[in-house]
């Protein structure tokens, strides 16, 4: 079975409609929808924004579903000058850009305990990611996502974020997801259409494309299930 896991309604929504042999449970608030896409057995949930309510949802569909592989799907800023609005971002490893003992000697991002900075995702669920997101007509660019419990909004965090991980996009899930999979032994991947430029000003385009986003991301996470589930 593989696990599907958005953070918003509207990165959730059109996969759980698609669903066939639906059946669904409430767990801790969150409901997970389990059921076939394309024929391949899967569980979708919305688990909420950031960091500890998706951690919860991974460990939930690795414990209770016995998920062999995870898809983070959503929406993201964009850091990188390669990728714009409705492009995507697919990981190729996950930072915490939150997390900071920097006072103690340690670098930025590292998680003690794991003693990593970059959790690595699959990588042949990367590449299937990126193929299939060109072939679907996307631009695609894959690289390190950072996650952190905050909507990025202006250019010095931005640049902040980018310079010290080399981070292609922000968003506020994906790395919280790739840590539980990380020390549960699971393979993932984090795919996120890009909603905005994180840097806020007038032209915030958020309000505006978060719908299609969302929507695309969810399309492509269909056509990597087809193929791998
Ligand atoms: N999700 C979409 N855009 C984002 C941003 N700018 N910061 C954090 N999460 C996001």
């Amino acid at each position: 079975m593989i696990g599907i896991i958005g953070a918003m309604r509207v990165e959730t929504e059109s996969l759980k409609a698609k669903l066939t042999n639906k059946k669904s449970e409430v767990i801790c608030g969150v409901e997970y929808v389990s059921g076939e896409l394309s024929g391949k057995s899967v569980v979708v949930a919305q688990c909420g924004i950031g960091k500890v309510f998706a951690a919860i949802c991974a460990q939930t569909m690795i414990l209770r579903y016995g998920v062999s592989a995870l898809i983070n799907t959503g929406v993201a800023g964009t850091l990188s000058e390669k990728i714009g609005v409705l492009d995507f971002a697919i990981s190729t490893a996950v930072v915490q850009h939150d997390m900071d003992t920097s006072a103690l000697g340690d670098l930025p991002g590292l998680i003690s305990g794991i003693n990593i900075v970059e959790i690595p995702a699959s990588k042949s669920l990367s590449e299937t990611a990126c193929r299939l997101a060109t072939l679907q007509g996307n631009k695609c660019a894959e690289g390190i996502i950072a996650s952190g419990d905050q909507f990025i909004n202006n250019a010095e965090k931005k640049n902040w974020i980018r310079d010290t991980f080399g981070a292609i996009a922000c968003e506020m899930e994906g790395a919280a997801i790739g840590h539980v999979c990380y020390v549960s032994g699971v393979d993932f991947v984090v795919i996120r259409c890009i909603s905005d430029n994180a840097s806020g000003g007038a032209d915030m385009e958020y309000p505006e494309l978060v719908g299609i986003a969302a929507v695309r991301s969810q399309k492509l996470v269909e056509a990597i299930v087809r193929e791998i589930g």
